[in-house]
């Protein structure tokens, strides 16, 4: 099992249901955990199962579709545990629709969090991470590999969360720090459960990027975002670890 005593680890989408997994993940290796999500009673319910592991959790509430409320949080962060040893990009929105039908402000919406959140998130954090040899593990998808109708804003700003640390490692291949993503595939998370497909889509269509194989229980991702941020991964860099029972192969 992985050791994160004395690191911090900042997690956000801390609600949801692979961003738990990966609290509590750290939470069991003994690491200091800030979570922050917008959804205040999910948000709360991950801290209590967290502080019951014994590990030290805090919470930010915080909606990150903007710079400033990302610059707050690993501010926050910082002050409270006096270091950052991790940041995991973990919150994202699906936001289905017909192409012809997504407004400006859905646009905007799903790449402020997809996209421009972990590059903020990642802006603010990297002169703490330098400090401590830390890392960063951003959440892609699959779906940045693959062809997936009527979730294009989304399968786009994972695309470009896969490029965005693939540049982000060659600017800073010199320095102390370590930028890798983990493409899940379906997840029995409420992404997909409560998701909802506007009238009219053709559902052989979503069929076809549901995946063969049962949706996997977000631990197993949550275990490989752990292995990525320990030192065993130290040689890894630039990565996109691929966690989707075979889904971008079909
Ligand atoms: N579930 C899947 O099948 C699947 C597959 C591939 C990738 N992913 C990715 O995994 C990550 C976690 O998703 P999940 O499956 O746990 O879904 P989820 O819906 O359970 O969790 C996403 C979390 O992000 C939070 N969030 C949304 N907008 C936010 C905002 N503006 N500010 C702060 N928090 C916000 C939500 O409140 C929620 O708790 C996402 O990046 C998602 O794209 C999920």
């Amino acid at each position: 099992m992985e050791n994160f005593r004395e690191k911090t680890v900042l997690i956000t989408g801390a609600a949801g249901g692979l961003g738990r997994a990966i609290a509590l993940a750290f939470g069991e290796a003994g690491a200091d955990v800030s979570l922050a999500d917008v959804n205040e009673e999910g948000l709360h319910e991950t801290a209590a199962l967290v502080s019951g592991r014994k590990a030290t959790a805090r919470v930010s509430v915080v909606d990150l579709s903007s710079r400033q409320a990302c610059f707050n949080l690993v501010k926050e962060t910082v002050d409270h545990f006096g270091a950052l040893d991790v940041l995991c990009n973990v919150a994202g929105i699906l936001g289905p629709g017909h192409t012809t039908e997504i407004s400006e402000s859905v646009w905007n919406k799903i790449v402020a969090v997809n996209l421009s959140a972990p590059f903020w998130l990642i802006q603010a954090s990297l002169p703490h991470l330098l400090e401590r040899n830390g890392n960063v593990v951003n959440i892609a998808s699959s779906g940045a590999f693959i062809g997936e109708a009527y979730v294009v804003p989304y399968t786009a700003t994972k695309a470009g969360v896969v490029q965005m640390t693939r540049s982000l490692a060659m600017e800073y291949i010199k320095k102390p720090v370590r930028i890798n993503a983990v493409a899940p595939g379906p997840m029995a998370t409420s992404m997909i459960d409560n998701v909802q497909f506007p009238e009219g889509v053709d559902m052989e269509l979503i069929q076809r990027y549901m995946g063969i194989r049962p949706a996997a229980d977000p631990a197993q991702v949550a275990d490989l975002v752990l292995y990525l941020a320990s030192d065993r991964a130290a040689n890894i860099h630039g990565a996109c670890l691929v966690s989707d029972g075979g889904h971008s192969v079909c």
